[in-house]
């Protein structure tokens, strides 16, 4: 039946009608904090043109506040990256159990048992010196295997020092499977792996980049990350994580990558997280302090929309002032 039957607008009349029929709500409980902790030492940034509150370097007393006040305001789970003072070939710092990520992730649990989840990324880029995301041959191409056995002891030192869960970024192939293996046979059956599984060479990482100390010093990631045309393969990627092993699947960018967020969630079946990534926060800030749009309306409407898109899980740079303007 069709107009003048059908009249799409009779239930977007009122506010009551509207919040009646609404498909979509937004939880602070689904959303993730990132946190980035520097060791004392570590190389300082220059400040960019954007204020940007949300990629600052943290000591790891800062971040025990962050995350404080992330649990005081309802948010599920903060993600923690470390900026160590020291780098080398093979991003030994990624794998000690004193490393900055390890010391943050035990004084979290320590001083917040209550919550919220902390999830530990797992890769080498920010501590190897010449920032890529495995060991690097002479030539520069990336060794994919011999980076497996460096992720796999990465993640059981950080489930050691008690993180709730684990998040590989590498895209290396075979390392959900890899990080299941290891975690298992040191008893840490119970440790959930949140794989990047359809993670593309984006130009929205900048920010992260600078933040994290993490931009590659030759060359580019695409030999490993995804090319931003290839949806059948992002799909192919989370299918293999999901026999390896992983318990969620995610998808990195978000707002370029709907599509990717929906057919992930048909496909598995699986919680998808959805990671709003630095360079989307910095659109949104930069957008927002040149006063050409309003930034809670403008982020409370892309929030909805991983949502909508099948996200049950979204990290965003936005947590905080999210859950406050949901609250
Ligand atoms: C580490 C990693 C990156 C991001 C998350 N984990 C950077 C990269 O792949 O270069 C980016 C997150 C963001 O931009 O917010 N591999």
């Amino acid at each position: 039946m069709a107009y003048p039957n059908t009249r799409m607008r009779r239930l977007r009349a009122s506010a009551g009608l509207r919040g009646l029929v609404r498909e979509t709500g937004l939880r602070a409980e689904q959303l993730v904090l990132p946190l980035f902790v520097a060791e004392a030492g570590a190389p300082s940034v220059p400040e960019g043109p954007l204020e940007l509150p949300a990629l600052t370097r943290l000591s790891i007393s800062g971040a025990i506040e962050r995350a404080r006040e992330a649990a005081e305001m309802g948010i599920g789970a903060v993600i923690v990256f470390g900026v160590p003072a020291q780098k080398d070939a093979e991003g030994t710092g990624a794998y000690d159990d004193e490393g900055i990520v390890q010391l943050t992730v035990r004084a979290l649990k320590q001083a917040l048992p209550g919550g919220p989840l902390v999830i530990t990324d797992v890769c080498l880029c920010e501590y190897t010196d010449h920032g890529h995301c495995g060991v690097v041959h002479e030539g520069g191409s990336i060794d994919n295997d011999a980076t497996l056995e460096l992720l796999a002891r990465t993640a059981v030192s950080h489930a050691r020092a008690g993180a709730d869960m684990v998040a590989p970024s590498d895209m290396m192939d075979g390392r959900v499977g890899a990080l299941r293996a290891e975690l298992d046979s040191e008893g840490f059956t119970d440790t959930p792996i949140l794989a990047y599984s359809a993670k593309f060479a984006s130009a929205f990482y900048g920010p992260f980049r600078d933040a994290a100390g993490s931009a590659p010093a030759f060359g580019d990631r695409r030999s490993y990350q995804l090319d931003p045309a290839n949806g059948a393969q992002a799909l192919r990627e989370a299918v293999l994580d999901v026999g390896e092993g992983a318990d969620m699947l995610m998808v990195k960018p978000a707002l370029a990558y709907g599509d990717l967020i929906a057919a992930v969630k048909r496909e598995t079946g699986l919680p998808v997280a959805a990671y709003n990534v630095s360079g989307e926060y910095a659109m949104v800030r930069a957008a927002a302090a040149a006063g050409a749009l309003d930034e809670g309306k403008a982020v409370l409407e892309i929030l909805t929309s991983l949502a909508r898109a099948g996200a049950d899980t979204i990290i965003t740079y936005h947590a905080l002032d999210a859950a406050r303007w949901l609250a």
